[in-house]
This record gives C-alpha cells, sequence and structure tokens, in this order.
C-alpha cells in the first residue's frame, strides 16, 4: 500500500498547478486543487516531521482554502510511509521559530471549509495533533495513531492534551498519553479517535472520496474543541483520580506524566482556549527540562547505534536457518529469541539428557508466558514446530549462522569452534555469546576466521533488548552487517563493540561495582547503596542485581581473574564470604538479602551486615558515613571514567554507543540519557575533579580517563563526539 500511495502523491507533485506553500522551503508542503478540494501534501522525508518549514506550509495552506471560493473541502495527507511523525525532535533545545504547532492546529480547527485528515503509517504526536485539529479523520489498514510525548520527557503539546479527551472521553485519552502506546485504525475507529477506516491502498483517492461526500452531504467544519467527551463529568473526574493516583506511584521522578494529568483536569474544569494556554505552560516547562533532554538523547542513541560503518559499507548474508549450541540460560534464551521472530531454531548439547533439559528450559519460557496469560497453547507449538534439538553437530550443515554458548572456558569454546569449522557450510556465520573471553584467539583458532563474530546477549535473551556486536579483528564487514540485521530482526538494539574483556557492558560493569564494593566497605551498607542507585533511577541497585543474578557467577570471574589480579589493587572480600557460606541470592534463599518462602524482594540481612563489620575490621578501615549523593557520584563517576576508557581506546565508536549499552543492558535510568550524557549534563569538569578528589585516597582505582581530561582541556563535552562514525 505505501508504495503505491507514495507514488501516487509524487505524480501528483509532478504535475502542474502546484503551489509552493513555503517561500523558504517550497518543497515540504504543497497544495493543490483537485475539483473542488484542497489537496494539501506534507513531504519531509523521512517521517513528515513538523518543522518550521512545514507550519509555516500548513498555515499557508490553509489560508489559501479560507481565501479561494473555489475550495470546498481541504483534505490532509503525507507523502512516503507516514501521515506525520511529530513535532521535529532535533528542533528541541535550539530557538524556537514560528509559528508553533499550537498555532497551526488552531489555524486548521479554525478552517472555514471542512478539513479531511488522511492516516496511513504514522500519526504520533504532533501528527495526531494535527489530524484531531482537522475536523474529519479517516486512518488506513497499517496506521498508527498515538501520542508517545511522555517517552520523551514531554506532553502532547499542540492540543493534544485538551481534544483528545473531549474527542473520546478522559479515560482513554488518558490512557493513550500515559503510556504513548500506538493504537491501530480499528482500535482508533471504536474509541472515536477517527471516524472511518479506509481500506484500499490508495490514500489519495479514498481520502478524496471522503472529502466529496462531505461536500455532497454539505458537512460542515466540525470542531473537537466543541466534542462531548467530557460531558460526564463524575465519570471524567473519576477518572483522572485514578490516572492521578496510579501515576504518582509509577512515574518515579517523571515530570510528565503527572503534567499530563493536570492537564486533562484542566481541560474538563476550563473552557479551551484557558486549557490551551495551561497545556503550554507545562509543555515548555517540560520541554526545557533535563529529563526532555535525556530521552530524546536516548532516542538518537539508540538509532545512531545501528549506523556502523560495517552496515553502509557491506550488505548482510541470508539468514533463515539458526543453530544454537548449549540450552543452559543463555542457549534456550537466545533459542526462544530467535523462534519469536520466526527463524527456524537447531540446538545442540552435549548429550541426550543436557538435550531435554535445553528444550525443557525453552518450553518453560513459553510455559511462563501462557501461565501469565500472554500466549496461547497454538502460539507455543507454532514456535516449537520451527525447534529441533540435536547431539551431533552434522545437524548444522544447512545452517546460515550459528550462536555458542557453551561453559565460559575457551578450551570448551574452541573445542565447539573445531567441529563447527568441520561441518558448517562456507559463508556461515560463527558466533561466540562470551562474556569475556578474547574471540580474537578463538577466531584465530579455525580455518575461516573471517566469519567469526561476537553477539553478546543479556540474560533472558529474549527479553533484553540489548546486543552487544563484538567485531573481532579478522571479521568480514558482511558478517557485522549480518549481525546487526539479525538484531533488527530480533527487535534489538545493536550497538558495536570491539574486543576486550568484558567489551563494552560488562567491562564497566566490574569498574563501578567495584567502587560500590569500596563504598560498602568504607562505610555505607548494601542497602544504602541499593536505595541511593534506585533514587537516581535504576530500577534495582548493584547488591540486588547480584543476588537476582547469583554472586556464584562474578564469584567464578573474580576467581578465574586471581592470578592476573593487580596485587596491589584494592579487593574487597566481601562478596567472596557470602559465596562461601553458599549464599547465592535469590536462587539459595540468602544473598546480600534474605528471602524468606521464595520471597522475591529481599530483606536487609544483620549476619551480612556482622560479616561486612568483620570485613571491615579485617581490613582496617577507618569506617566513614556517605550520604546517598556522595554514593552516586562515586558510582557514577566510576560508570562515566570507564566508558570514556572505553571510547577513547576505540572499543565503543561513540559516547552515544556507551549509553545505548548501559541503558538496554544495564538498567540505566533513560531519562538521563545514558552515563556520557548525564556527565555531559552534570558537567564534564564536575566529573573530573570528582575523579581527582577520590583519586587522592586510592590513585590506582582512580585514575582519569585520557579522554576526560583532554575533552575538559579543549572546553569539549561527550557530545562533540558522537557524529563521527
Ligand atoms: N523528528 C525528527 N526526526 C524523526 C522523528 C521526529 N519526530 N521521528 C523519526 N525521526 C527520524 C529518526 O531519527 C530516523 O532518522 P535517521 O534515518 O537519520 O536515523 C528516521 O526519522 C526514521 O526513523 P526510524 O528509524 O525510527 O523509522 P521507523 O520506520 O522504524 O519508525 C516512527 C518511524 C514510528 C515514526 C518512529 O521514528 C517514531 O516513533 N518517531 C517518534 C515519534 C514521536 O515520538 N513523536 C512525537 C514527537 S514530540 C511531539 O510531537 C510534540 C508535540 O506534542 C508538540
Ligand atoms: P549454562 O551453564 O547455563 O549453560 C551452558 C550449557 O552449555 C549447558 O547446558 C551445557 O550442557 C552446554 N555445553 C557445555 N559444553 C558443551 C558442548 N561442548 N557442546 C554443547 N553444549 C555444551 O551457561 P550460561 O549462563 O547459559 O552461559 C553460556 C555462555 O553465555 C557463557 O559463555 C557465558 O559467559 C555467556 N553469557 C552468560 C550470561 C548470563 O547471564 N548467564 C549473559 C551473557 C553471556
Amino acid at each position: 500500500m505505501q508504495t503505491s500511495h507514495s507514488e501516487k502523491i509524487h505524480s501528483i507533485l509532478e504535475t502542474a498547478f502546484m503551489t509552493p506553500s513555503s517561500a523558504t522551503d517550497p518543497a515540504l508542503v504543497q497544495h493543490q486543487l483537485r475539483g473542488n478540494v484542497l489537496v494539501v501534501t506534507i513531504d519531509h522525508a523521512p517521517v513528515n516531521a513538523l518543522n518550521a518549514a512545514v507550519r509555516r506550509g500548513l498555515i499557508d495552506a490553509i489560508e489559501a482554502a479560507d481565501g479561494n471560493a473555489s475550495v470546498r473541502a481541504v483534505l490532509i495527507v503525507g507523502a512516503g510511509r507516514n501521515f506525520i511523525a511529530g513535532a521535529d525532535i532535533r528542533e528541541f533545545g535550539k530557538p524556537a521559530v514560528p509559528p508553533s504547532l499550537p498555532d497551526v492546529c488552531n489555524r486548521i480547527e479554525a478552517c472555514s471549509k471542512p478539513v479531511v485528515a488522511a492516516i496511513h503509517g504514522a500519526a504520533l504526536g504532533g501528527g495526531l495533533e494535527v489530524a484531531l485539529a482537522s475536523h474529519y479523520r479517516i486512518a488506513f489498514e497499517g496506521a498508527k495513531l498515538g501520542l508517545p510525548e511522555v517517552q520523551l520527557g514531554l506532553l502532547p503539546g499542540a492540543g493534544g492534551t485538551q481534544r483528545t479527551p473531549r474527542l473520546i472521553g478522559a479515560q482513554a485519552a488518558l490512557s493513550l498519553m500515559l503510556s504513548g502506546r500506538h493504537v491501530g485504525a480499528q482500535e482508533a475507529l471504536r474509541t472515536g479517535l477517527v471516524d472511518r477506516v479506509g481500506h484500499s491502498d490508495d490514500v489519495l483517492t479514498e481520502g478524496l472520496a471522503y472529502a466529496h461526500e462531505l461536500i455532497a452531504t454539505r458537512a460542515a467544519p466540525r470542531r473537537t474543541r466543541s466534542a462531548p467527551g467530557l460531558a460526564d463529568k463524575e465519570a471524567s473526574t473519576a477518572a483522572i483520580a485514578a490516572a492521578r493516583a496510579d501515576t504518582q506511584k509509577k512515574a518515579r521522578g517523571l515530570l510528565s506524566p503527572l503534567k499530563i494529568v493536570d492537564c486533562v483536569e484542566a481541560a474538563l474544569n476550563l473552557p479551551f482556549d484557558e486549557g490551551l494556554q495551561f497545556e503550554r505552560a507545562q509543555f515548555l516547562e517540560c520541554r526545557e527540562s533535563p529529563q526532555r533532554a535525556g530521552l530524546v538523547h536516548a532516542f538518537f542513541a539508540e538509532r545512531e547505534a545501528q549506523k556502523a560503518p560495517e552496515t553502509r559499507d557491506a550488505r548482510a548474508r541470508a539468514l533463515h536457518a539458526v543453530g544454537v549450541i548449549g540450552g543452559g540460560t543463555m542457549g534456550a534464551g537466545i533459542a526462544v529469541a530467535l523462534l519469536d521472530a520466526g527463524f527456524i531454531v537447531t540446538m545442540i548439547e552435549r548429550d541426550d539428557a543436557s538435550l531435554a533439559r535445553g528444550r525443557a528450559h525453552v518450553e518453560k519460557v513459553y510455559d511462563g508466558l501462557i501461565a501469565k496469560g500472554r500466549l496461547n497453547d497454538e502460539a507455543k507449538a507454532r514456535a516449537m514446530q520451527r525447534f529441533s534439538g540435536d547431539t551431533s553437530y552434522d545437524a548444522l550443515a544447512d545452517a546460515d549462522l550459528v550462536i555458542e554458548a557453551v561453559f565460559e572456558d575457551m578450551a570448551v569454546k574452541k573445542a565447539v569452534f573445531a567441529e563447527l569449522d568441520r561441518v558448517c557450510k562456507q559463508g556461515a556465520v560463527l558466533a561466540t555469546n562470551t562474556s569475556y573471553l578474547d574471540i580474537d584467539e578463538l577466531a584465530a583458532s579455525i580455518s575461516r576466521p573471517q566469519d567469526v563474530l561476537g553477539l553478546h546477549f543479556f540474560s533472558p535473551a529474549n527479553i533484553m533488548k540489548l546486543l552487544e556486536i563484538v567485531v573481532p579483528a579478522r571479521v568480514a564487514a558482511e558478517v557485522v552487517a549480518t549481525g546487526f540485521e539479525l538484531a533488527k530482526k530480533l527487535k534489538k538494539v545493536a550497538v558495536r563493540a570491539g574486543v576486550c574483556d568484558g567489551f563494552i557492558g560488562n567491562r564497566m560493569l566490574a569498574v563501578y561495582r567495584a567502587a560500590a564494593d569500596h563504598l560498602m566497605e568504607d562505610g555505607a551498607s548494601p542497602y544504602q547503596i541499593d536505595r541511593a542507585v534506585r533514587d537516581f533511577g535504576f530500577p534495582m541497585g548493584p547488591y540486588q542485581v547480584i543476588d537476582l543474578a547469583g554472586g556464584d557467577i562474578g564469584w567464578a570471574a573474580r576467581k578465574r581473574r586471581a592470578a592476573s589480579r593487580d596485587p596491589n589493587a584494592r579487593y574487597v572480600r566481601i562478596g567472596d564470604e557470602l559465596c562461601e557460606r553458599g549464599w547465592f541470592g535469590q536462587k539459595t534463599g540468602r544473598g546480600f538479602y534474605r528471602y524468606e518462602d521464595g520471597a522475591r524482594i529481599g530483606k536487609p540481612d544483620s549476619e551480612v551486615e556482622a560479616i561486612i563489620d568483620a570485613e571491615r575490621a579485617r581490613a582496617g578501615i577507618t569506617l566513614r558515613t556517605f550520604d546517598d549523593a556522595q554514593i552516586v557520584r562515586r558510582y557514577l563517576a566510576a560508570m562515566i571514567n570507564e566508558g570514556a576508557n572505553i571510547v577513547h581506546e576505540g572499543i565503543a565508536l561513540r559516547p552515544l554507543d556507551v549509553d545505548a549499552t548501559l541503558m538496554h543492558g544495564f538498567g540505566f535510568p533513560r531519562h538521563r540519557g545514558g552515563p556520557m550524557h548525564y556527565a555531559d549534563s552534570v558537567g564534564l569538569d564536575r566529573v573530573l575533579a570528582d575523579i581527582r578528589e577520590f583519586a587522592q585516597e586510592d590513585p590506582l582505582f582512580w585514575r582519569a580517563s585520557p579522554l576526560i581530561e583532554r575533552l575538559v582541556a579543549s572546553g569539549k563535552n561527550f557530545a562533540s563526539l558522537n557524529q563521527a562514525a
């Protein structure tokens, strides 16, 4: 549908009688008289975002409609694949250029001729607000309508908070605006957001037919500001109160959700124009907030991260059949992620018993979803039809990609790769899910290092969004491009990483966890540290995460590294002490917290505090107190400093890749934009001053990254590095 619509619109734009709507940027909005309907086409690739020229063009088009007696109706359409994706996010943070979007919407609504919005693809944020200001709406199958501003730290600021509840009622409007979710054409029709659903693939013809129908029935402009959706005051008041109570519980320090509720309350209690003014004031406050800046940075960071140089220079190989080696925690999760994306999956395990366990792990994931009502038995059966298992590597002869997830042991992995080298067809991509091991060494152990790639998933692999694409020295560009293509199919956020111990995410984790351990040994309790980190916006503190993942995993890694550890480096033994007692966290009922009767939320444990005290005494520590802000400063400074080292060494391409990694794999609060964006927002010079201050106590651990020193010396920030790929 989209191509044909887009071709048609472009062919119209090439015909005569075209009027450029704006002297400054004539191509972005065109209007053309088709009989007695003025067709207004927004043509601002890639998503018809409402930048200043588009806003101006829309006003000019409506002025033209009002000023031309032969125009009996106006039809607004989008060129390309979307109606309008919203305000131009790239304009936020820059000086505002008139006309404002609220003015544009008001002008559309005031038009004296009926205005129809014909919606295909995305009508989001300001895009939906343009449609709501129009008098009639038709949405086509495949359309995505929504007010996702909340995900950018904003609220609908062009009348959306005032018009939506008037059109579809307070409850439905609040649900749309607080979730930011997209609804399809049918749901939009059911809730009253649109008047009809278009079924053809010809948006223009069907939109014109609707406009002609309105002309024929002498339909008048129908202004949403006068719609009766808030007529039942009691029901609206109750919906607002319920939304406020729920939002207060869930908003976790976010500014815009409660303001959305306030705006809907204003819609209920104030005349329309006063409600608009109220909305505007709230919108501007959000737009200027650091939360908006963080969330918009997150939006662009996760898109930019997908643009690795190899994806520009090479074409991905075709992927259909995938092999997974190992059916443990990761192998099973990876298999589910692949099955969910429609791949044919063959799992290889060591023996029949392990294979049966691997299959059971996969089924358990689906059964969990069925128990939660998110999946039915048929869907599980359909997915499992594409799953098979084997104990012989020969079953991988036709695989286009194999992902290895066996024990974290170089000898075991080399043996697996030798088998893959033997059985896999030429051109198959051979990937490892190793967390820490040297992939260059692994690649060099077989005859086709150009096909070896790191695909580092995060647990649970079917849920976590992050996929580190680890690029060894000898890999072919098209293999890297295939990794990015796979991530797209799995709907994951891919981040390119170089080979080093821990790649981007785990390498940083090791450092900021060490900073937390130092704080703990110096006097802060793990419970205070967790609370401070949660209050900053992480969903969990570091010790809760250890208890969830299992303390034994880190313990094993520490033991593996013991021989190579710098004997002068500070080493906190508290975690080892707990593990030696078999306290691995939730799975053993005890870790840093106690989990009574299978509880998932732990309680502080006085015995753990006694162990910490004993370790402090053993290490001869002079106890200190830290307030929560001091804890966060150290925790973040360690994270930022290691992130800078990672960029400095070229392990991450840009600071934004570090941000995307921490946000999607490690729970870094999105509204703070990732550690590197956060560092810019507090000031890199302040971060450097902190590191230098902490270095006075422990100069080995706190060594300022050369990148931070260079940036501060030249008055630059991390953002200045985000342009270069
Ligand atoms: N402004 C500027 N650029 C935008 C944009 C926007 N609103 N929406 C998307 N883009 C850009 C992307 O950055 C990307 O640029 P790139 O090619 O240089 O990387 C390009 O458009 C394509 O975007 P996607 O890769 O995301 O393409 P998809 O086809 O996967 O998705 C989409 C399209 C569903 C429209 C998705 O881009 C999206 O969700 N966009 C954001 C929508 C949104 O949040 N709108 C509300 C804006 S705030 C607002 O309107 C305020 C108002 O109330 C006053
Ligand atoms: P696990 O111990 O749960 O599973 C490993 C599986 O591999 C077992 O089922 C075992 O039977 C199988 N296996 C071992 N040798 C094999 C062989 N030669 N052939 C076939 N199968 C074999 O381990 P887990 O946690 O799934 O980790 C696997 C890999 O993923 C490791 O490299 C680990 O570092 C990495 N990883 C782990 C994460 C986690 O959170 N657990 C996160 C990201 C990566």
